[in-house]
């Protein structure tokens, strides 16, 4: 019995090497073009900078597809302000139970994502840490992988970020993590910044960012920070576009990640008929018409779902590429109000620094 349970195991292993060595092939021909997010005319109103959101999209999908000559498996890359290469697809696992977390990010990996998007406020870093695990035993390299995890507000004054900083890294059993971010602009975000500057400069942290930081609080961040923030995390999806936000963010020179690529599906997402019209144009459905609208953007996405077909489904826009009459009627959509909440919002920040509170 248990010698047919070890057969299984060793087999799996050989499978899911196989795999992996298909897709670290995979990665290591992928396009890695470089992709400077360049300043804009801050001047420009509202409507302007929808349109040049929409034209600078254009034209990095453009050289992009030149470079991976429009490989339907091919994966693109951001380049960060500091030199390092991010997958502009990943993999989220927000609301993922503790206990599902390694099957899923196991899945994730064997169909091809690299980049793993969690948070200490997740609670399930060691699920993707076991995930990592099995994926270096079947031949993955660690640097073929992407890993980015958040600190959680309550651990945010220097010494305790310091700490949670060193946690993180245990749970998911790394020297090193590619990108840490401040989850929420709340408490001494200063201080923990200095926490993950010195585990950046220590290499231990080898891209540090933000996230739901507003634009103001960007500006102010970037402008009193030696080391400035690579990205900033924030809710993006075709009814709350964010193109005030990607200006202000392109003129810092701030990668834009979105989080919630699909808005968790509110307000009848997948069944929008004007993205399901679009979608059937190029035989793709709406989850992969809306990842494509938001790549085509520079945005780097991050989709969740704990279901094989559809993590198979949602890399699978890397092999059309919207027309720009058709990003603009997306674009149309925006109620530029978010699906969720304003982090603005005294009884949201109230909420939030105190959801948690007993757990860290
Ligand atoms: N920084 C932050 O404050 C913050 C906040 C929220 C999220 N995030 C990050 O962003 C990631 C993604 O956001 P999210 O998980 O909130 O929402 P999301 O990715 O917009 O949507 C996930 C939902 O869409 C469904 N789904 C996924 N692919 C689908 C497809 N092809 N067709 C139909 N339904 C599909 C999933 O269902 P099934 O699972 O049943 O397939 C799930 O209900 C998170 O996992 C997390 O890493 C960050």
């Amino acid at each position: 019995m248990q010698k047919k349970q070890k057969s299984t195991e060793s087999l799996a292993r050989r499978e899911f090497l196989k795999t992996s060595v298909k897709f670290g092939t995979m990665a290591s021909v992928a396009s890695l073009s470089s992709f400077a997010l360049s300043a804009c005319d801050s001047k420009t109103d509202s409507k302007d900078s929808t349109n040049g959101a929409q034209n600078q999209g254009a034209k990095n999908v453009e050289s992009q597809t030149q470079i991976s000559q429009n490989k339907g498996d091919t994966m693109e890359f951001i380049t960060l302000n500091n030199g390092v290469k991010m997958p502009i697809l990943g993999y989220g696992v927000y609301q993922i139970e503790a206990k599902e977390t390694q099957r899923c990010v196991e899945d994730a990996i064997s169909v091809g994502y690299r980049s793993i998007d969690t948070a200490q406020a997740y609670f399930n870093e060691e699920g993707v840490g076991a995930a990592i695990k099995t994926a270096l035993q079947g031949g993955l390299k660690r640097e073929e992988l992407f890993i980015t995890t958040k600190l959680w507000i309550n651990n945010y004054p220097e010494d305790k970020a310091l700490k949670a900083c060193e946690e993180s890294l245990r749970k998911l059993g790394l020297d090193y993590v590619d990108l840490m971010l401040l989850h929420q602009p709340y408490n001494d975000t200063y201080g923990a910044w200095r926490a993950l500057s010195r585990f950046y400069k220590e290499g231990r942290f080898k891209a540090i960012g933000v996230s739901n930081f507003y634009p103001d609080r960007i500006v102010d961040f970037c402008l009193n920070n030696e080391i400035k923030p690579t990205l900033n995390q924030i809710e993006c999806n075709p009814l709350h576009a964010q193109f005030e936000a990607q200006k202000v963010l392109q003129e810092y020179n701030v990668a834009m990640e979105s989080w919630a690529p699909f808005g968790e599906g509110r307000n009848n997402m997948f069944s929008n008929p004007t993205l399901g019209e679009i979608g059937k144009k190029y035989n793709k459905s709406v989850a992969q018409v809306i990842l494509r609208w938001q790549i085509q953007r520079g945005i780097i996405c991050i989709p969740k779902t704990t279901r094989k077909e559809r993590m198979i489904e949602n890399i699978n826009v890397f092999d059309f590429a919207l027309s720009e009459d058709d990003m603009q009627t997306i674009a149309s959509l925006d109620s530029k109000t978010s699906l969720f909440f304003n982090h603005q919002d005294p009884e949201r920040v109230k909420f939030l620094v105190e959801i948690h509170k007993d757990k860290f």
